[in-house]
């Protein structure tokens, strides 16, 4: 197992920052600010983030703002969507860059996309699902905005897709699954309503996710992933019921997935890697409180001195 390869994750997620014409690039292009986010969060938690030009991120996030209407892109010229959006403030709350942004104008975007039942949608074309209820609450919480949603009306929704299991589903009715736990519990967390939340019954749910290989899966009969260990862990984190979970096990499986060569971090031990689970499985081990990592906030996914920053001015 071995330990954490923070030196080497860092220049991993360093390298591919820098090869964007290569084809891994092309293919995760439309995905570019929300990989940019990955990897910075993973950067920083690793004490590494002074490693990159952060002007040059900070030119690049404002060139994906579409400027009529105030939301993002996944990349330059490409259509906003709350997912982009959320992924944007994110990088400039890291950065600590919330100067360079018309606050006003992305909260109204933002805001523009709740629906009369209190449900958000992605973008203009509708699509709603609560991975943009969590996008939006985020979002408007960090930049000190809430009021301009009807939060009552967006718990209400969420609280609508309460399943009997404990757990939430993306709409009413929906299957639950453990990324949709975390928007739920997380937009609910943001807003402190977790009263709506049957802590039991979930925590239940959630710590039966742990596989016999240590890793947690996102739904019953799945194989487990390391991007789980952020999404049902900080669930579990957010309605005190981390230590139902075997926390060493977890961690053995966390460390498996390293390309201890090459640096990143794999969904499964032996696949290839790639920044998303090389910043989920860092997340993890932060939520675990592994040494030397910085801890991370489970319900802003944010490193807990930038929220602390954000909020208290510290
Ligand atoms: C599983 O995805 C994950 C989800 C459904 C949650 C996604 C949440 C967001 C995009 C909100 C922003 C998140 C953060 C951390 C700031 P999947 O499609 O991989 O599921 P599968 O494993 O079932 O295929
Ligand atoms: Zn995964």
């Amino acid at each position: 197992m071995g330990e954490l390869e923070a030196e080497k994750h860092a220049e991993y997620i360093l390298f591919i920052e820098k090869k964007k014409d290569e084809f891994e690039a092309l293919v995760i292009e439309h995905l570019r600010l929300n990989g940019a986010y990955w990897g910075l969060t993973t950067l920083d938690l690793l004490h590494k983030i002074g490693a990159v030009d952060q002007e040059e991120v900070v030119s690049w996030v404002m060139k994906c703002q579409d400027k009529d209407s105030g939301g993002f892109g996944g990349n330059i010229g490409h259509d906003p969507h709350l997912l982009y959006t959320l992924s944007a403030v994110q990088v400039l709350a890291l950065l600590n860059r919330f100067d360079v942004l018309d606050i006003e104008k992305v909260s109204n975007y933002v805001a523009r996309l709740q629906n009369e039942d209190g449900s958000f949608s992605g973008d203009m074309w509708g699509e709603v699902d609560n991975r943009f209820s969590y996008c939006a609450i985020c979002c408007l919480s960090l930049l000190g905005c809430l009021n301009m949603i009807n939060v009552e009306k967006a718990v209400n929704f969420i609280a609508s897709c309460k399943n009997l299991d404990g757990g939430f589903g993306s709409i009413p009715g929906g299957e639950s699954h453990a990324g949709q736990i975390f928007c739920c519990v997380g937009a609910l967390a943001i807003t402190g309503c977790l009263h709506h939340v049957d802590k039991d019954l979930l925590g239940w749910w959630l710590c039966e996710r742990q596989c016999k290989d240590g890793g947690l899966s996102g739904r019953p009969e799945k194989l487990s992933d390391v991007c789980y260990s952020w999404w049902v862990l900080s669930s579990l984190i957010m309605i005190d019921r981390v230590h139902w979970i075997d926390k060493q096990k977890l961690t053995r499986f966390i460390l498996n997935c390293q390309d201890k060569e090459n640096g990143g971090i794999s969904d499964r031990p032996d696949h290839a890697v790639d920044v998303f689970h090389t910043y989920f499985g860092v997340a993890g081990l932060s939520l675990m409180e592994y040494p030397v990592v910085k801890s991370i906030d489970p319900a802003y996914a944010l490193p807990v001195d930038v929220v602390n920053r954000i909020f208290f001015g510290k």
